[in-house]
């Protein structure tokens, strides 16, 4: 793991845009994994920004979510099928038909289909990813097997609570079900990307990042990944213990 901090959120958001577009440039037929969330959002801004300068296409790409509401209609502006076409799909190049986000009802839905349309793919080549408030990565709540498929899975209350905004502050109306990519899903990706902004993420950030590797918390899982990249901001690293030797790693890093 590496760990790269950035003065504010949107200039993390926007490193974190450069690493997908770098990703893109290096092969325009990748297939990403994306994810939603507030601290997407200012990705996706920097990537659009990014797009409209000429300076990434996805014509050729194909993308996986990581997961969705149940008992939500794709059509729904508050799914994150509709939240993804309005934060992304519909402001770039991509050709929707080759944009995916799992469904637990109606044709090719459940988790077993989704993991075959990923491996038909190719395999995820960089897989994005937040955190929650209590540590879940998609929505792999606390207890979540490091070797979870894609699967239909309860909500914790604590995300319930956390995505309550989205739903107009009305925690009971945000759903109780959800189908999430597995952590062992999530952990076949070729790289992995995760974004971690804001002072309410410092306690969760430095637990994932420092503390035992625990399945009460799945973001521990991303110490057995050979490859992936934490951007935090200041706000998210102020918990950090070891800060000065990330500072150092990412200085080397940048050396010959
Ligand atoms: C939801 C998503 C997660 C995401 C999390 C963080 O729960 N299922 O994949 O990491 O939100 O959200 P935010 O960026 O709004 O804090």
């Amino acid at each position: 793991m590496q760990i790269v901090i950035r003065p504010d959120r949107n200039t993390a958001c926007a490193t974190a845009a450069s690493l997908i577009a770098s990703q893109l440039n290096t092969k325009p037929a990748s297939v990403l994994g994306l994810a939603t969330g507030r601290t997407m959002e200012s990705v996706y801004d920097a990537l659009v920004d990014l797009h409209e300068a000429g300076a990434v296409g996805f014509s050729a790409a194909t993308s996986f979510n990581l997961d969705e509401y149940l008992a939500i209609a794709p059509d729904d502006p508050r799914s994150y099928r509709s939240t993804m076409d309005r934060l992304l799909f519909d402001r770039n190049d991509i050709d929707l038909a080759r944009t995916h986000v799992p469904h637990g009802s109606g044709p090719g839905s459940g988790g077993a289909a989704y993991e075959a349309l990923i491996r038909d793919a190719g395999g995820i080549d960089l897989q994005l990813l937040g955190i929650g408030e209590n540590g879940h990565i998609g929505f792999n709540e606390p207890l979540s097997s490091f070797a979870s498929r894609t699967r239909e899975v309860t909500l914790a209350p604590a995300t319930r609570r956390q995505n309550a905004a989205l739903f107009d502050g009305d925690e009971d109306a945000v759903p109780k079900r959800a189908i999430t990519m597995g952590i062992a899903t999530v952990l076949e990706a070729r790289r992995i990307l995760l974004v971690v902004t804001g002072r309410a993420k410092a306690g969760i950030l430095a637990r994932a990042v420092e503390g035992p590797v625990t399945a009460m918390i799945g973001a521990t899982a991303l110490h057995f990944h050979p490859d992936c990249l934490v951007v935090a901001d200041e706000d998210a690293a102020g918990n950090l213990a070891e800060r000065e030797y990330y500072d150092a790693m990412a200085a080397g890093s940048q050396e010959p």
